[in-house]
């Protein structure tokens, strides 16, 4: 099955067309969060002020190869595209503080290509960060284990702390300010993979986003009354939500997935001046999600900084729960998604072997 729909052709490439660049190469995938993260409490470490929970994704990698160079600026190429302005700056701030750590000064040519949308609200922040930690602190000869990259991605953007591993994921939100927050605030896997849910990620506009996440959490967590209230529940949540992936419990992982979520949008919606993601076309998956449930079927949906809805199902319900979202009319585009791998250094620059074979599995529509 491959994208059929005209007008994610193109945009949306079912193939990495991955760096070609000598340097080490990364792929990391995209991951969703079950329990949000929705706030910084320190906006240079990028320190939470809650921990979340994720799922991997084997869909959407990004690919990022870098090379360090003899010259005087940073070079960075994205989706074949020379990267200028403010996308620039964000990687050559990311790489600083890479340098800084390695005690280099010699800077880098990036080349990196996301296979899914950028900027939409499907987590393409999260791979990218990943996939750059892992290839720069290879290219500047970091000698990092898991948890010191998780803790470096987590500087490029939050979530690519958690896109450092694979399938159920928990990023704490730290112990303490400045050093103390920095060392205790990183992600590590939980285990719960053999539950293998399905993820249908309907895609309603795969257009970036107005506002960036980064603006919207500021301005949340500083105007919305409702800030306080849900990041205190939203910390029974992540308890709760441990638990439940502990049990194996599918409904109970949904059910929480999906108030958390929802608790995250009322947030935005309240926040002075009012941040709104959802669109028609969101709500009217939600409607349907909910049919689904009244007809029998597990599924629960979660949204992000975007209108796109991500919907938690069994892998058996997942072609039943796909068909109903399509069915819902042209403007969604479904990918189905399942547990996916942490992110990992290819060696010679080419995409890993399994790579390929997932990404031509295509998509669903
Ligand atoms: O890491 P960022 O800045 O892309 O923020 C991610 C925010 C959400 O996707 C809405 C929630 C999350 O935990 O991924």
């Amino acid at each position: 099955m491959t994208f059929s729909s005209a007008s994610i052709a193109g945009t949306v490439g079912d193939t990495a067309t991955g760096p070609t660049e000598e340097g080490p190469t990364a792929v990391a995938y995209p991951n969703i969060a079950l329990v949000k993260y929705w706030g910084k409490r320190d906006e240079e470490l990028f320190l939470p002020v809650t921990g979340s929970l994720s799922m991997t994704l084997d869909i959407f990698p990004t690919t990022t190869s870098v090379r360090v160079i003899d010259g005087r600026r940073d070079v960075v190429e994205f989706n074949g595209v020379a990267a200028t302005g403010a996308a620039l700056a964000r990687i050559e701030t990311f790489l600083d503080l890479v340098r800084a750590k390695a005690g280099r000064s010699d800077r880098a040519r990036v080349v990196t290509s996301n296979a899914g949308p950028t900027g939409a609200g499907l987590a393409s922040s999260a791979s990218g960060f990943a996939a750059l930690a892992t290839a720069a602190a290879a290219a500047y000869e970091l000698d990092l284990d898991p948890r010191a990259l998780s803790r470096l991605a987590r500087r490029g953007s939050g979530s690519a702390s958690r896109s450092i591993f694979g399938g159920f994921v928990v990023w704490h939100a730290g112990e303490g300010e400045g050093v103390a927050g920095d060392e205790s605030s990183y992600a590590e896997p939980i285990g719960g993979d053999e539950l293998d849910p399905a993820l249908v990620v309907a895609v309603v506009n795969q257009g970036a986003k107005a506002v960036s996440s980064r603006v919207a959490m500021r301005e949340t967590t500083a105007t919305s009354p409702f800030y306080r209230p849900w990041a205190e529940s939203s910390v029974l949540d992540l308890a709760e939500m441990r638990k439940a992936v502990a049990r194996r419990d599918l409904p109970a992982i949904g059910e929480i997935a999906e108030r958390n979520a929802l608790g995250m949008h009322a947030t935005m919606l309240t926040a002075r001046p009012g941040i709104r993601y959802l669109s028609p076309h969101s709500i009217a998956i939600l409607d349907a999600v909910l049919a689904l449930r009244a007809d029998g079927i597990m599924a629960y949906a979660t949204i992000d900084a975007g209108p796109n809805v991500k919907v938690l199902c069994t892998r058996g319900d997942a072609p039943r729960v796909n068909a109903t979202l399509v069915g819902l009319g042209d403007f969604v585009t479904t990918r189905t998604a399942h547990i996916g791998p942490g992110a990992s250094l290819t060696t010679s620059g080419a995409t890993p072997t399994t790579l390929g074979a997932q990404l031509a599995a295509g998509g669903d529509r």
